[in-house]
């Protein structure tokens, strides 16, 4: 408070930031489940600043964020704030606009991260200040250091799902597994495993927030892979991704990767990056938004080569091999000025291992990607 008693400006916009993580680790929760749509994150705080209820978008046809919010909110939302990791959506689709609702409910304030970059679902902000709101944007997109688990709304569901409309292809984010010295496997060949069962239980658990797996054939072959998202006692989760191999040679009929019938395999018979990446939306039959490369190295050095790996998850163990096979094949650097080189966006030690999320460098801090606010257009979320 300031002498006079006011709240002062940077106060409240601490209270909005944390507020808007409320909105953002429900949204997380979520992460997958309610594509094309964006997973929306809300939280509805009363005229007395209380947390009274939270939303996430239901799957499609369901109910958006702040209706499931408002719906749990009831009456006491009147007078109170609304915080939305993405703007309110101002236009009719199998729902009916967001901010009709908000405004209906008697909300004093809104607050969101995300402006919608979809012009025909956008203005949300535009209408609920003309209907008398207080409404502020941009609020909590990256991490804030003094909020404790902020891990910003561009770092989670959100990002891919932003990237998707501003560069109209998904999101390539490279995963590997290395020794601390960079290999991937001993000089026998043998690989499992570098990186202990915190890791492998991490990787398995994250395989679920993607549209889809691709491996090369040498991973196909080589490891005969299942590639299916599981939980930490190894259940297979609801959400599953498609299961990709890219490459020329056969995929042989009792390979894991083909799984048991459930129409999530595809062989992507090609060698060209851009091909298999644009093949993708067919074969989903929507937009996709999320891709994980899982290797092996021969395919990340391509798909490096050809600009896109988005992001890197990397799995570093404490173990030195000294001799093996690179977790890296060729990635088209002859000289040191030709290095991908990366940001650090994120750290972790899980378990025994250390766990990096990256960005190319060229792109902003924070950017998750190459999400520039405001730009790109796409066709309208329903
Ligand atoms: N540590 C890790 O994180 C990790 C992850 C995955 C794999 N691995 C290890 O990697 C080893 C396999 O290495 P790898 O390099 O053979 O695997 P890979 O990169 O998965 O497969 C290479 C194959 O992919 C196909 N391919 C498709 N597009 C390509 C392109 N543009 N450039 C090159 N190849 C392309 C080619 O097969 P076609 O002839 O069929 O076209 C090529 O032979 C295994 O030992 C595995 O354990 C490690």
């Amino acid at each position: 408070m300031s002498a006079d008693g006011a709240a002062r400006p940077e106060d409240a916009a601490r209270l909005d930031e944390s507020r808007m993580a409320v909105a953002a680790a429900a949204a997380h929760e979520r992460w997958g489940t309610t594509r094309p749509n964006p997973t929306v994150g809300a939280a509805v705080f009363d005229a007395t600043g209380e947390l009274i209820a939270v939303g996430v978008t239901e799957p499609p046809g369901g109910r958006h964020a702040e209706v499931v919010a408002l719906d749990a909110a009831g009456d006491r939302a009147a007078g109170g704030t609304i915080v939305v990791t993405l703007e309110p959506c101002n236009h009719t689709g199998r729902t009916g606009p967001c901010t009709a609702r908000i405004i209906a409910a008697g909300l004093a304030r809104v607050v969101f991260a995300a402006h919608d970059p979809n012009p025909l679902a956008s203005g949300g902000a535009e209408r609920l200040a003309a209907a008398g709101l207080e409404v502020r944007g941009g609020v909590g997109l990256t991490p804030d250091a003094a909020i404790p688990g902020a891990a910003g709304v561009l770092a989670g569901p959100l990002g891919p799902w932003l990237f998707r409309q501003q560069h109209g292809r998904p999101r390539v984010t490279w995963k590997y597994a290395a020794s601390m010295d960079g290999r991937s496997a001993a000089a026998d060949r043998t690989s499992q495993w570098i990186t202990g069962p915190a890791a492998r239980a991490h990787t398995l658990e994250r395989r679920s927030r993607y549209d889809a797996i691709v491996v090369g054939s040498g991973t196909v072959a080589a490891d005969d892979p299942s590639l299916t998202a599981r939980d930490t006692d190894g259940e297979r989760l609801e959400h599953q991704p498609l299961r990709c191999a890219m490459g020329e040679s056969e995929v042989q009929p009792g390979a894991r990767i083909r799984g048991d019938g459930d129409g999530l395999f595809a062989h992507l018979r090609t060698r060209d990056p851009v091909a298999a990446i644009r093949s993708l939306d067919e074969r989903l039959g929507r937009p996709t938004e999320e891709v994980l490369l899982e290797g092996g190295p021969r395919l990340a050095g391509a798909f490096l080569r050809a600009g896109l790996v988005d992001r890197v998850e990397a799995y570093i163990a404490p173990v030195f091999l000294g001799a093996g096979s690179s977790a890296l094949g060729d990635a088209g650097v002859g000289t040191i000025d030709d290095a991908r080189r990366f940001t650090i966006e994120y750290v972790e030690v899980v378990g025994t291992d250390l766990f990096a999320e990256l960005v190319p460098a060229e792109t902003l801090p924070g950017s998750q990607g190459k999400y520039l606010p405001g730009s790109g257009a796409h066709p309208p979320a329903e």
